[in-house]
């Protein structure tokens, strides 16, 4: 029998690493996906054979339609299948939430492009090969940002609300063949935050995020793929929602 198919966009770090190699481990084989630079991404999927899994590494910049649609066609046309896309590909740029001035709306239309256009061409792209196996599904990563006001930028947080939005629009578009949830994570320890902040102000904000958080701890890229995992792989009456994963940071410490 053909082995499952995970596609995990910008998986050559971070949360989506840890994604593909869950999935790899898990008997599935996956798709790695950069914009950027093949090596890591290529070591992400030397990762994953060596669970067993077959890896295709594909470059494809999400904001781009047609870059998309051949992402698709390649997985198509080599495994001739997927079952979970996991739309984890994101950009931000940190500015202090205070500074207005700071954010043009060429910010704005950049973090969109990626954050939520991807995510909506991806899907859009992936949905006549989704809906061929029964239970497939797709995976949002949103953001805590975008319920609590928190994280690098107003962009940023606006475009993982309208993430959450599209999610449960898609959810109703794509049912009952596709199921469609988001995840939203706290503060992760990923390249993401670190590079954001720098050394000083990441320790910092680490500190004051266990000092709040329920389970005093951040957030690993495996507690984020393990919700994918459930999310895509399980979860078989659960669509449209958005889950928290944040270590109990927005409900705060008693
Ligand atoms: N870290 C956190 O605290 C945190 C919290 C909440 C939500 N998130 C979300 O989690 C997701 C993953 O972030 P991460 O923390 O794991 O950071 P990360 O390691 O920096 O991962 C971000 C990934 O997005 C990819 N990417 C960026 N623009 C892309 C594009 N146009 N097309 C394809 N791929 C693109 C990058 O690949 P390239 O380098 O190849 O461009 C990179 O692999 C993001 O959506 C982020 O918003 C993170």
């Amino acid at each position: 029998m053909t082995r499952k198919v995970c596609v995990v966009t910008g998986s050559s770090s971070g949360i989506g690493a840890a994604t593909a190699r869950l999935y790899a481990g898990s008997g599935w084989n996956v798709v790695v996906n950069y914009s950027r630079e093949a090596a890591p991404a290529e070591a992400v999927a030397a990762e994953c054979r060596a669970l067993g899994a077959e890896a295709l590494v594909v470059y494809a910049d999400v904001s781009v339609d047609a870059q998309c649609r051949e992402l698709a066609a390649e997985v198509e046309e080599v495994w001739g299948r997927a079952d979970v896309l996991v739309n984890n590909a994101g950009t931000t740029r940190f500015v202090p939430l205070r500074d207005l001035e700071g954010l043009a709306a060429e910010d704005f239309h950049r973090i969109y492009s990626v954050n939520v256009v991807g995510a909506f061409q991806m899907t859009r792209a992936f949905t006549p090969l989704l809906r061929k196996n029964l239970g497939s599904a797709v995976v949002n990563i949103s953001s805590i940002a975008s319920f609590m006001g928190t994280g690098s930028s107003i962009a940023y947080m606006a475009s993982k609300g309208a993430l959450n939005a599209m999610t449960v629009g898609l959810a109703r578009a794509l049912g009952p063949d596709i199921r469609v949830n988001a995840i939203a994570p706290g503060l992760v320890e990923t390249p993401w935050m670190q590079d954001g902040l720098g050394p000083e102000r990441y320790a910092a904000t680490v500190e004051a995020y266990r000092g709040r958080a329920v389970l005093d701890a951040v957030v690993r890229p495996e507690d984020v793929a393990d919700a994918a995992w459930w999310l895509g792989a399980g979860a078989a009456r659960t669509t449209g929602e958005v889950l928290l994963v944040d270590g109990g940071f927005r409900i705060t410490r008693a």
